[in-house]
């Protein structure tokens, strides 16, 4: 046995030599007649074709499969997910093979040659080069940052963040409804908690630097053009103000933008300081505490005078008129700098499903398409009301076409965000609306600058 087993071993050793050196090769050929000369070498020949061919299979299977344009992701990929794994676990899945790198990416970025998809933002504090975003909850706790600026988003934000870990609501707390394209969440701000998050955030910046030996002017999304936003949540029973100052503080540096969220619905009384003394004493504190960050702690910032982060409140859809007409009062005497209206609404809206389904009498946030002229109507109704031309608004709720998009900004939105949609349509999703919004700037020879707010000049 051990006699066969060495045999077997002297055999596969003098075939792997012979492979791995080629002078043992020529020595033997050279040793031939020339008729084994010329079989040995078409054989070669023929071992080498067939190690290129499959190399070069193997990489175009490859460039197919990590391209974010390649119709298998929405076509195959995505339908085969929602088959085999329910909604919570195919979204862990999916931040997970993020954070690894294994996801797919956007080549060759997104094309902008005439240059009309870039818009100012935060009285012409930053810049973003192409109008989309990804809304928060996707990455809530800061793992996929780069893999979701690499499939296009110009505008990233992780969260919500709440100060001290917590698990959120039971599970299952997240549910399809494909036929409208829409889901219910109650996650209830599930967190890994600030310094869990801090800590992704910071190792993703020293990553960064080492890169260039420290030294390298970037802003947090290391790019010109592109922006991270952190959004801020409490937790169940924080405080109603504290917990959003810490936020702001120990995030400050991080972050390009701030977004103070107010609005989830799955946080009991979180929605409560919407309310006109709540909201104004919530921003006043948090501007304050926006004025106070020490900038140098993050190493990008280290040497530079840096910008202080603009701050940001998001709403829900689910309000009257007049209360939307108060949160615009309440924003324009405070001195923060933007507003995402909005996030997910309590309403059940549907569009093919019955409203009868089982499925809507699960409690949280309905998003994705049946949220869209829910949250358009919030926007314009803001719009109506909103007394400063230097607020940026920004667009959310059920925008998966680029005609969506060119609705929020008509209505008065300087860029928008999408979740559901890209939940739905995959990586494939940035492109295609930034090249219907294109299609569509042509057509009105308008770049997309000049359509923000074009409705409510009329
Ligand atoms: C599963 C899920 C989790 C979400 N979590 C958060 C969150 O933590 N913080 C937040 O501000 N919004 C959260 N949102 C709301 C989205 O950011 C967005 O406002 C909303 O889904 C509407 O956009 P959409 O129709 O494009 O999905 C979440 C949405 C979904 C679907």
């Amino acid at each position: 046995m051990i006699g066969l087993r060495k045999g077997v071993t002297r055999l596969g050793a003098r075939r792997i030599d012979s492979l791995l050196f080629g002078k043992c090769q020529a020595h033997r050929f050279l040793s031939n007649s020339s008729k084994d000369l010329h079989r040995q070498k078409t054989i070669l020949k023929s071992s080498f074709g067939g190690l290129a061919a499959s190399l070069l299979g193997a990489s175009l299977l490859s460039y197919y499969m990590f391209n974010a344009k390649s119709s298998v992701h929405e076509y195959v990929f995505g339908p085969l997910l929602r088959n085999i794994m329910d909604a919570e676990t195919a979204h862990h899945f999916v931040v997970k093979l993020m954070s690894y790198g294994l996801f797919p990416r956007l080549f060759e970025g997104i094309k902008d040659e005439d240059k009309v998809l870039g818009v100012k933002l935060f009285n012409n504090q930053k810049y973003l080069e192409i109008p989309i975003g990804m809304a928060a909850g996707l990455d809530k706790n800061a793992e996929a940052i780069d893999a979701l600026f690499n499939i296009g988003f110009s505008y990233v934000e992780v969260g919500s963040i709440t100060p001290l870990p917590q698990p959120g609501n039971p599970q299952p707390r997240f549910f399809r409804i494909p036929n409208d394209r829409s889901v219910i969440n109650r996650y209830g701000f599930n967190s890994d908690g600030h310094w869990s998050v801090l800590s992704n955030l910071r190792i993703r910046v020293e990553k960064f630097l080492t890169k260039f030996n420290g030294n390298v002017t970037a802003p947090n999304s290391f790019e010109d053009g592109k922006i991270l936003a952190v959004n801020l949540g409490k937790n169940k029973h924080g405080d109603e103000i504290n917990d959003y100052k810490l936020g702001v503080s120990r995030f400050g540096p991080y972050a390009d933008v701030l977004v103070i969220n107010v609005s989830s619905p799955n946080t009991p009384g979180l929605r409560n300081l919407q309310k006109k003394e709540k909201l104004l004493s919530l921003l006043d504190a948090v501007v304050e505490e926006r004025n106070n960050i020490k900038l140098s702690e993050n190493p990008l910032n280290k040497g530079k005078s840096g910008q202080l982060p603009p701050i940001v409140v998001k709403i829900a859809p689910d309000l009257t008129e007049s209360e939307i007409k108060s949160i615009a009062e309440t924003v324009n005497e405070s001195k923060i700098d933007g507003i995402i209206i909005s996030n997910t609404t309590i309403s059940r809206p549907t569009v093919y499903n019955s409203p009868e389904d089982p499925i809507f009498k699960e409690a949280g946030g309905l998003s994705g398409v049946p949220l869209k002229p829910i949250s358009l109507k919030a926007l314009r109704t803001f719009a109506k009301y909103n007394k400063d031309p230097k607020l940026t608004i920004i667009g959310c709720g059920g925008i998966s076409t680029g005609q969506d998009a060119i609705e929020f900004a008509k209505a008065g939105a300087s860029f928008v965000q999408v979740y559901t949609g890209f939940a739905y349509t995959g990586p494939n999703l940035v492109n295609r609306i930034a090249e219907e919004i294109k299609d569509e700037l042509k057509k009105e020879g308008k770049t997309w600058e000049q359509i923000v707010g074009a409705d409510l000049k009329k």
